[in-house]
C-alpha cells in the first residue's frame, strides 16, 4: 500500500522523569491496601451494594482492579472503594460511546448509560458498537435478572444507598448466551469473503494468531465496503497488507499461505519468528468490536492490486475454564473501476527516528504536514508493547491543535471512522504524540523485531 507522499515530517522528543510516575504508583498502592476484617459476610444493604457484592465483585474486579492492564486500558477500577465514583456521572472512555455523549451511568437513563450497553447481550440492541461486551472473555453474560436489576437501578436514579429495586427480579436466572451468526458471504461477483475459523482457545488462556490468505484476484479490486464479524471472545481482528517499499529482511519474505501462526508459544512466551512479518505490515482494515461495517463515501474505493494477499490477525482471550471456539470473517465488497471517482489510500505515516532511554517514559511528537488538500476518512495507530498512549491531533496552518484520537492499548488500537471526514488543507498537519514507558535496561529505538518499537498513524484518506 502506498504512503501518501505529500506529507513531510517534523519530530520532537519530550522526556518525563520516572520519579513523578513512581510516586503516583505508590499513592495508588497505598489507596488499595487493607482487607476488611474477617468473619461471616454480611448481606449487602441497598441496591448498589448488592450489585457491587453479587455482580461486580465476582465477575468484574479480576480485571477492573488497580494495577491491571485491563484497568488501565478501560480507565475503570470497580473495586468497592472506587466503583460508584468511577461509574455514576462519569464520561465514557470508549470513543464511540463518548462521541454519542454516553456516560458510564447516567442516572434515570439506562439507554444513555454505557454500563447497561456493555452488559446487555441482546442481539441487535446496539445502534452503534461500543466495544466488547462485559464480562469480557466469557460466552455468557449476566443473567436476565441481574441485567434487569442493574437497568432498574439506573432508571431509579442510580443512588449510592437505599433499596430502589425489588430483589425478586433477580430470580430470573436465564442466562444471556452469546449468540453468533457467522457473516454470510457477499453474493457472487459482489465481493470476497476471507476468514479464520474453527480454532480453539483452551480454557483460561489467550491466543493471538495470524493467517496469510491469497485473494486469488486476477485483476485489481476496488473495495467500497468492509464488513467484519468475530465470534465472542475476541475484540481484535485486523487485516494487513505488506509494505512493498521495504525490501530488506524480513520484509522481502511473505508468510506461508493459509498456515496458522500463533504469536505465543505453548509456555506463553512470544514466538519471535512468527512475529517477524509484523515489522512489515500496513493496516488494511480492522475491527475492535464484534461487528464492523465500514462503507466508503459514494464513489470512493480502496484499491487492491492483482494477486493481492492479506495477513489476518485475531486475538482471543478466554477467561472461562471451558474451551472457546474462535472465528472471524471479513467481507470485502467491490465495484467496477468505472464506478470509482476517487481512489482512497491507506495512510501510513511513520516516524522511525526516535530514541527511548532505559527506565523512563518518553513522549515523542511527530508532525506530518500536508501540501495538498487531504480528506481523512478514518484513523488508527500502531505501536508495540512499551507504548502506553498514542494520540493523534490535527494542527491547522494557523497553529491551533485539536485532539482527534487516543489509544491506550497497544494490542487493540481503536479504529475511528469519521462520520464527517476530516479535511486537511495545505499547511495543516496530522500530529502523533506517543508515550512509551521503557521498563527495560536497554535503549529502545524503531526497529523490526518485537523488542523494538513503532510509531505509525494508519488510516484511510484521499
Ligand atoms: C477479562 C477482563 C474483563 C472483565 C472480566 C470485565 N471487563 Fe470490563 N473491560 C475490560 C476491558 C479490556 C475494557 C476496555 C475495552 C472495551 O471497552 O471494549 C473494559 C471496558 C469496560 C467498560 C467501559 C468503560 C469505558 O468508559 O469505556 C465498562 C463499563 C466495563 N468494562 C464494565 C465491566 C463490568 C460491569 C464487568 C463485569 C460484569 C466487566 N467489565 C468485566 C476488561 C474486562
Amino acid at each position: 500500500m502506498p504512503t501518501l507522499q505529500f506529507f513531510s515530517l517534523a519530530t520532537r522528543n519530550r522526556r518525563m522523569p520516572m520519579q513523578a510516575f513512581t510516586s503516583v504508583a505508590l499513592a495508588l498502592l497505598a489507596a488499595c491496601g487493607g482487607d476488611a476484617p474477617g468473619g461471616a459476610e454480611p448481606e449487602p444493604v441497598g441496591t448498589f451494594a448488592r450489585i457491587q457484592k453479587t455482580i461486580i465483585e465476582p465477575q468484574c474486579v479480576s480485571c477492573h482492579r488497580t494495577g491491571t492492564s485491563d484497568a488501565r486500558n478501560s480507565q475503570l477500577v470497580l473495586s468497592a472503594d472506587s466503583s460508584y465514583a468511577q461509574l455514576v456521572g462519569i464520561a465514557s472512555r470508549q470513543t464511540l460511546a463518548r462521541a454519542d455523549g454516553m456516560l458510564r451511568v447516567k442516572p434515570f437513563r439506562a439507554d444513555s448509560s454505557l454500563l447497561y450497553h456493555k452488559l446487555a447481550w441482546v442481539p441487535g440492541h446496539h445502534s452503534r458498537d461500543y466495544g466488547t461486551l462485559m464480562p469480557m472473555g466469557t460466552t455468557r453474560g449476566l443473567s436476565m435478572g441481574q441485567l434487569e436489576y442493574v437497568r432498574r437501578w439506573i432508571e431509579a436514579g442510580a443512588p449510592r444507598t437505599g433499596d430502589v429495586v425489588d430483589t425478586t427480579v433477580l430470580a430470573d436466572a436465564r442466562t444471556q448466551a452469546a449468540t453468533f451468526t457467522p457473516l454470510g458471504a457477499p453474493a457472487a461477483g459482489a465481493g470476497i469473503q476471507l476468514g479464520v475459523d474453527s480454532f480453539a482457545v483452551t480454557g483460561t488462556s489467550e491466543r493471538e494468531l495470524f493467517v496469510y490468505r491469497n485473494l486469488g484476484n486476477a485483476n485489481e479490486l476496488f473495495v467500497t465496503r468492509i464488513q467484519m464479524r468475530m465470534r465472542p471472545g475476541s475484540h481484535h481482528f485486523l487485516l494487513y497488507t505488506f509494505d512493498d517499499a521495504r525490501s530488506t529482511f524480513p520484509c522481502n519474505l511473505r508468510p506461508p499461505a493459509n498456515a496458522v501462526r500463533d504469536i505465543r508459544n505453548t509456555d506463553g512466551s512470544l514466538n519471535t519468528v512468527n512475529m517477524l512479518p509484523m515489522a512489515c505490515h500496513v493496516f488494511f482494515a480492522g475491527a475492535m468490536t464484534p461487528d464492523l461495517d465500514f462503507r466508503f463515501p459514494p464513489g470512493v474505493a480502496l484499491r487492491l492490486p492483482p494477486n493481492a494477499a492479506l495477513d489476518l490477525n485475531v486475538h482471543y482471550v478466554n477467561r472461562s475454564p471451558a474451551p472457546l471456539p474462535g472465528q472471524a470473517n471479513a467481507n470485502l465488497y467491490t465495484v467496477d473501476k468505472a464506478q470509482v471517482t476517487r481512489v482512497a489510500r491507506t495512510l501510513n505515516l511513520g516516524n522511525t527516528n526516535f530514541t527511548l532511554p532505559p527506565r523512563q517514559r518518553t513522549t515523542v511528537r511527530t508532525a506530518f504536514t500536508t501540501n495538498v488538500r487531504t480528506t481523512v476518512l478514518a484513523l488508527t495507530s500502531h505501536m508495540h508493547s512499551l507504548g502506553e498512549k498514542f494520540e493523534i491531533r490535527v494542527r491547522r496552518a494557523n497553529g491551533t491543535e485539536t485532539s482527534v484520537y487516543t489509544n491506550l492499548d497497544w494490542e487493540h488500537p481503536e479504529f475511528l471512522s469519521f462520520d464527517t471526514p476530516l479535511v486537511l488543507e495545505p499547511g495543516d498537519a496530522l500530529v502523533s504524540v506517543v508515550t512509551w514507558n521503557n521498563v527495560t535496561d536497554k535503549t529502545v529505538t524503531f526497529g523490526l523485531s518485537a523488542n523494538d518499537e513503532m510509531n505509525i498513524i494508519f488510516g484511510y484518506a484521499y
